[in-house]
């Protein structure tokens, strides 16, 4: 039997949205991965599921009415605030996100949630438009800012008929999200504990690759896929930093919102977002697989197939790690990867000092389970100080964890 919840107190809020019959499936999986849970609903949840099948699952009475004599304990948002570990909100509809982004307590969830001062994770549930409403967007953001977590929406067909954002994620991934933030409540870092050398740390991530355009139809790029980026941004998520992510069209995403996400295509765009945020950042953390060399001219129109050969002239893109590395205070860090193919320690080692970096994390492509589209890695890290510390082959979840264990360890 999976226990690694086991000993954990949930709560689980439901707030109206049809994504709740879902939540009673995650409640059945806390359950069974040993946590003890307890159920609040909003009014509205209960048009969708019923106060037996949560009574039932969970095995507690459900806190769904604010006054009711019902309730075995009156003050029940302040006892269910202090008996539990962590939150999760799921389904989390526009309206309960923006009551709990302003503090408006009217109802069991909204007024337990003004009281909970532990980890918290929402779970966005709703329509595309509703979604991406800036009201509902500038609510969320308010949230992401108090430090509590967003579980991000999938995308895809939704109940109303319509496509795009706004799926409340399955309940294995739900309870893949509980259970990374209990390790992280559970386990203290090498020298550290767990959140406080990231928390509230400002951290520009970049991720994923970058795309050269050369006519309207066609561009240069590679087979990044962004994981290593995604897994590094919910990483630093879970550790508290504020997570600046510049990322490249990537086919994967963060399982939790960063702080701020700024898409881009080019290098030069990255280039660009990158500067301008790095005064003001305290780390940085270039993932991306950005573009050594770009088109020197983009095509108006689509190039035609009319000679034997055609000749591409590129011209170099520039270097944002060595311009971070440049413009480096004392009290900023700075983390490269590099991917080699020869003499890779060697040339790791002259990147790091070349581009003024405290940490270069090698890729070699010589291991089948390390580099690109696949989700391990093997790496190696070499630091400022000389060091050379070589990994085994992990997932890249777990790759990321050891990049922020040891860059905090370089302090
Ligand atoms: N990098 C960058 N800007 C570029 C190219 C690379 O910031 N225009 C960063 C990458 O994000 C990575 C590091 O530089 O963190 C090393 O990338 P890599 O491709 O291994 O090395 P390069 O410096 O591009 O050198 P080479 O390709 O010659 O090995």
């Amino acid at each position: 039997m999976d226990a690694s919840l086991k000993g954990k107190k949930i709560v689980v809020g439901l707030s109206g949205g049809i994504a709740a019959y879902k939540t009673l499936t995650l409640i059945r999986l806390l359950i069974k991965a040993g946590a003890e849970v307890k159920c609040v609903c909003t009014p509205a949840a209960l048009e969708f599921v019923t106060p037996l099948s949560l009574e039932t699952l969970s095995g507690h009475p459900l806190y769904s009415d604010l006054f009711s004599a019902r309730n075995e304990i009156k003050t029940a948002h302040v006892s269910y605030a202090d008996w539990a570990d962590l939150m999760i909100v799921a389904p989390a509809s526009a309206n309960t996100i923006a009551k709990f982004a302003h503090g408006i307590a009217d109802n069991a969830l909204t007024t337990l949630f003004a009281a909970f001062d532990k980890n918290t994770v929402v779970a966005p549930a709703m329509n595309t438009r509703m979604y991406h409403n800036p009201a509902t967007q500038a609510n969320l953001d308010l949230l992401l800012q108090r430090g509590i977590r967003i579980a991000a929406p999938d995308s895809g067909q939704l109940a109303c008929g319509a496509e795009g954002d706004g799926r409340m994620p399955e309940p294995e991934t739900l309870l893949a999200y509980v259970k990374w933030m209990c390790r992280c409540l559970d386990s203290p870092r090498k020298g550290t504990s767990a959140d406080s050398f990231y928390k509230g740390k400002k951290v520009l991530l970049t991720g994923g690759p970058t795309v050269e355009p050369i006519d309207p139809v066609r561009y240069l790029s590679n087979h990044s896929s962004g994981l290593m980026g995604c897994s590094l941004a919910d990483e630093l998520t879970l550790r508290g930093a504020d997570v600046y992510f510049v990322a490249g069209p990537m086919r994967v995403r963060p399982h939790f919102s960063p702080f701020r996400s700024i898409s881009v295509q080019t290098a030069g765009e990255m280039h660009e977002a990158a500067t301008v945020l790095w005064p003001s950042m305290d780390i940085a953390i270039l993932s991306a697989a950005v573009a050594d060399y770009t088109p020197v001219e983009v095509s108006m129109q689509k190039i035609k197939k009319d000679s034997d050969s055609l000749c591409l002239e590129l011209k170099k893109t520039q270097d944002i790690l060595a311009r971070l590395g440049k413009d480096k205070r004392p009290n900023q860090l700075l983390v490269g990867f590099a991917l080699e193919t020869e003499n890779e320690i060697e040339n790791a080692r002259t990147k790091l000092k070349r581009k003024n970096a405290d940490m270069i994390v090698l890729n070699s492509l010589r291991n089948p389970g390390a580099g690109f589209a696949v989700s391990t890695n093997q790496v190696t890290f070499i630091d400022k100080h000389g060091r050379v510390e070589a990994q085994e082959l992990k997932s890249k979840e777990e790759v990321a964890s050891d990049i922020l264990d040891y860059l905090s360890s370089l302090c």
